[in-house]
C-alpha cells in the first residue's frame, strides 16, 4: 500500500507531462498522400492484403509477411516481433490453430525499454472465415494499409526529431511509435468470450506478467502502451465515429479538431466540397460538410458506456487506454461478400489515413521535423480552395 501510494505522484506527474501540439497548416497540407498504394488491383500496400486470410490459412502468412517485407525494405529502423499463440477454434475439430501477431516498435535511440510511453496503432490482419471467399476489405485490410501508410509518412521526421532533440526534454526522448497487427480477431463460428479475438486476449495476457526491469518507469509493456489506437470497419463512404469512452475523449476531441482543420483546408477528398467533386457537378453551391468524428462536444454525462467488442477489450480490462475509431452504425457491407476492394471508397480510406497521419504527427510533436521531400508520391495536384461556412 505504501508503495503504491508512494509511486502515485510520479505517475500523475508523467501523465501531466503528455504534451500533444498542434500542428501547422503548412504541415497538414503537406501531409503526404499513399499515391497509387491504395489501388485495390495494384496498390503497393493495400492490394496484398485484399485476400482471404483467415487465421492458419496460407493467406494469412502471405499478408503477414507482406507486412514483414515491407517494415523491412521501407521501415529498417523498427524493431519485429512475432507474438505466436494457439487454441482450438469450434470449426477447428480439436486442433490447434496458430494465431501470430506482428508487432511493430519505433523506440527513441538509447532510450531503455521499459521508460518508453508509446502511442499503439492497431488493426487486425485476420479475415473471417465465412462466408467462404470474404475478403473483409474494411475490415480490416484498408486499416492496415493505412497504418502502413502512416507509418511510412513519419518515419524520416521522428529520425529528425531524435537527432536534433533535446536529450534533457523528458516528453520528448521518452515517447514511442508502436504497431499491432492482431491476429484472430474474428469469431469463427458466433461471437463468445472464447470465440473471437484470440489473438488480442495471448497477447494481453502475455504482456500483463512480462515485466520490465525493476528500476523501469513502465511496468509491463502494457503499461507502456499511453493510448491504443484501434482502427476497424473503416473504408466505406460517410463514417461517423462516435466518442465511445470518456477516458479518451481528450484524444478523440483532438482528432476531431485534426478533421476540422483538415476538412477546412479543403484537404478531403471525400468531401462533397473538395476541388475536385465541385469541379464535375453543374451546382457548385457548397454542401453540408459530413464529419467521421462528429462528436467532439460531447458532454461528459452523455458518456453512457456503450461500446463494440473489439480488439481493445482484453487490454482496456487490464487498464490500457482506448481510442476506438469504428463506425456506428458499421458500414452495410458487414460480413458479407460485399466487404470487397471494389465496394470501397477509396477517398474515404485516404482520409482516414491523413486523419490518423495527422493526429500522430501531434501525438509524437513532429512539427518543424516533417518535411515530405523523400515522400513524394504521384499525386493528383488539385487543391480545394474551399473554406467552409
Ligand atoms: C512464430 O510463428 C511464426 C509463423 O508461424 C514462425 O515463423 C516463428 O518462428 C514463430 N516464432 C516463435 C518465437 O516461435
Ligand atoms: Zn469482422
Amino acid at each position: 500500500m505504501l508503495f503504491a501510494l508512494a509511486l502515485l505522484p510520479l505517475a500523475l506527474l508523467l501523465s501531466v507531462g503528455c504534451a500533444y501540439k498542434d500542428i501547422s497548416d503548412e504541415s497538414l497540407q503537406k501531409l503526404p498522400g499513399p499515391g497509387n498504394d491504395f489501388n485495390i488491383k495494384t496498390g503497393a500496400l493495400l492490394a496484398p492484403i485484399l485476400r482471404p486470410r483467415v487465421s492458419g490459412t496460407e493467406g494469412n502468412a502471405a499478408v503477414r509477411q507482406h507486412f514483414i517485407d515491407f517494415f523491412h525494405a521501407s521501415l529498417p529502423e523498427w524493431r519485429l516481433e512475432l507474438h505466436n499463440s494457439s487454441s482450438t477454434t469450434p470449426v477447428s475439430n480439436g486442433k490447434e490453430v496458430p494465431f501470430v501477431n506482428l508487432i511493430a516498435t519505433r523506440d527513441p535511440p538509447g532510450v531503455h525499454e521499459g521508460d518508453v510511453s508509446r502511442l499503439a496503432l492497431v488493426a487486425h490482419y485476420d479475415s473471417k472465415y465465412t462466408p467462404e471467399g470474404f475478403i473483409g476489405a474494411t475490415d480490416s485490410a484498408a486499416p492496415c494499409a493505412m497504418i502502413m501508410h502512416v507509418a511510412r509518412s513519419l518515419d524520416a521526421a521522428l529520425t529528425r526529431k531524435w537527432r536534433s532533440a533535446d536529450m534533457d526534454d523528458f516528453d520528448v526522448e521518452h515517447k514511442g511509435l508502436q504497431i499491432l497487427f492482431l491476429d484472430g480477431e474474428e469469431a469463427f463460428k458466433s461471437w463468445t468470450d472464447d470465440d473471437s479475438l484470440y489473438g488480442a486476449r495471448a497477447l494481453a495476457g502475455d504482456w500483463e506478467s512480462t515485466f520490465h526491469t525493476a528500476s523501469s518507469i513502465y511496468r509491463t509493456p502494457l503499461d507502456s502502451i499511453e493510448l491504443f489506437l484501434l482502427l476497424d470497419l473503416l473504408g466505406s463512404a460517410r463514417p461517423r465515429v462516435p466518442s465511445y469512452f470518456k477516458t479518451t475523449h481528450w484524444a478523440y476531441k483532438h482528432m476531431a479538431k485534426a478533421e476540422a482543420r483538415l476538412r477546412n483546408m479543403g484537404l478531403m477528398k471525400s468531401s462533397p466540397n473538395h476541388a475536385s467533386k465541385v469541379a464535375k457537378r453543374e451546382n457548385k453551391k457548397l454542401r453540408v460538410e459530413p464529419e467521421f468524428l462528429p462528436e467532439g462536444n460531447k458532454p461528459d454525462g452523455a458518456f453512457i458506456g456503450g461500446f463494440v467488442q473489439d480488439d481493445h477489450v482484453p487490454f482496456m480490462a487490464r487498464g490500457v487506454e482506448v481510442l476506438h475509431m469504428i463506425p456506428s452504425p458499421f458500414p452495410r457491407v458487414w460480413h458479407e461478400m460485399t466487404d470487397d476492394g471494389e465496394h470501397l471508397d477509396t477517398d474515404t480510406v485516404e482520409d482516414w489515413a491523413k486523419l490518423v497521419m495527422a493526429f500522430t504527427a501531434e501525438w509524437m510533436e513532429l512539427e518543424g521535423h516533417l518535411d515530405f521531400k523523400a515522400e513524394k508520391r504521384k499525386e493528383s495536384t488539385e487543391k480545394s480552395e474551399f473554406i467552409i461556412p
